[in-house]
């Protein structure tokens, strides 16, 4: 209802600001604010991203919420604490640097937590949970920030991990992502509303570039332009940031994205052994599946030309090849 709507909104609210001071101000926060700067994030960045710290306690934020008239029953509902079997309460995030997520209104009703050293089985991130508030599937991180961004660019790029998103907005205003999960049609829905160009970005290994593979598939079929920003193999756009600049980023990576066909003979480099003759055969005939299903005579003509390029077969071995191919439904 309501109220606890409203209730949820402003502990999401208080939680944002305490954590944002302590990382900012505090000794407690101040090795996780040389941990962030130390991975190139700007003051700037960290106050307009309000990014803080939870301090490693079991009581810190349910004691400042009880202390604020929060019932914590209604804080739990809201995945800020969590009950134990005694019926008492204990906070979820606990020695993390936290991530404020806003909803599409620019209110805050989510918290993803990074821990700052890789220790036994704990996740790398900590979400909140679902909850009346959050739905992952229906929340894209800096959605609301970059909305302007994105009209005034007719594009919007789309990101793995919000880590990236945060680095490269100084050059890049107009960045979103998912929260960890992959892209859902109201995500889709959302990005429509906006604009119908997308510019996919997401990491450079190989996880990276099978989600970017679905991904190009899921948005190419709902009707919006796509184009594809390939990152060095080794590197996620945050990586590429700290070697290069955010804004060798934008025009190397970002202004230089590719169509879907040159995204997919790149997917098929990177999954294909090209050493062995049965590998480039099996190169050639992936590619040529892909070419066979093109809409346009130029552009088939385009891509012959440039596997022939590639391959050092002839053009019209490969046109003869392509047209035994028949056309596979998409
Ligand atoms: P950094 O290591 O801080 O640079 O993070 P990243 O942005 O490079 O994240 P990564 O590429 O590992 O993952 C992409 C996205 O997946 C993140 O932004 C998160 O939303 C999500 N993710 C990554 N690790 C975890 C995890 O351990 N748990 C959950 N729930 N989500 C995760
Ligand atoms: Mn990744
Ligand atoms: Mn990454
Ligand atoms: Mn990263
Ligand atoms: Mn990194």
């Amino acid at each position: 209802d309501k109220k606890l709507h409203q209730d949820h909104l402003e502990a999401h609210e208080l939680l944002s600001k305490f954590f944002h001071h302590l990382l900012m101000n505090t000794n407690e926060g101040q090795k996780s604010l040389e941990y962030m700067m130390q991975r190139g994030f700007s003051e700037e960045q960290l106050k307009s991203f309000r990014i803080g710290w939870a301090l490693p306690s079991w009581d810190f934020t349910s004691e400042l919420l009880k202390k604020r008239g929060f019932d914590l029953s209604s804080m739990e509902q809201a995945g800020l604490v969590i009950k134990r079997d005694d019926g008492s309460y204990f906070d979820r995030f606990r020695g993390r640097i936290m991530f404020p997520v806003e909803n599409d209104r620019g209110q805050v009703v989510a918290f993803s937590g990074r821990i700052i050293e890789k220790t036994s089985d704990e996740p790398k991130y900590l979400n909140s949970p679902e909850t009346p508030l959050f739905q992952k599937n229906k929340v894209l991180f800096n959605y609301h920030k970059a909305r302007g961004a994105i009209r005034r660019e007719q594009s919007v790029v789309l990101f793995e991990g919000f880590a990236d998103v945060i680095s490269s907005n100084e050059h890049v205003p107009n960045g979103i992502a998912t929260m960890g999960t992959s892209l859902s049609n109201q995500h889709i829905g959302m990005i429509k509303r906006l604009t119908n160009q997308v510019i996919i970005c997401y990491d450079g290994d190989q996880a990276g570039i099978e989600a970017a593979f679905k991904a190009v598939r899921e948005t190419a079929a709902s009707g919006l332009e796509v184009k594809v920003a390939i990152l060095p193999s080794k590197l996620d756009p945050d990586d590429y940031i700290q070697k290069n600049g955010s804004q060798k980023f934008r025009q190397e990576i970002i202004d230089s994205s590719v169509s879907i066909m040159a995204f997919k003979m790149h997917y098929f480099r990177s999954k294909i052994n090209l050493s062995t003759e049965d590998g480039r055969l099996h190169y050639i005939n992936s590619v040529l599946k892909e070419i066979a299903v093109l809409p346009g005579a130029v552009e088939k003509e385009l891509y012959i030309k440039q596997l022939s390029g590639e391959t050092n077969l002839s053009i019209a071995a490969l046109s003869e090849q392509l047209s035994s191919i028949t056309p596979r439904e998409n």
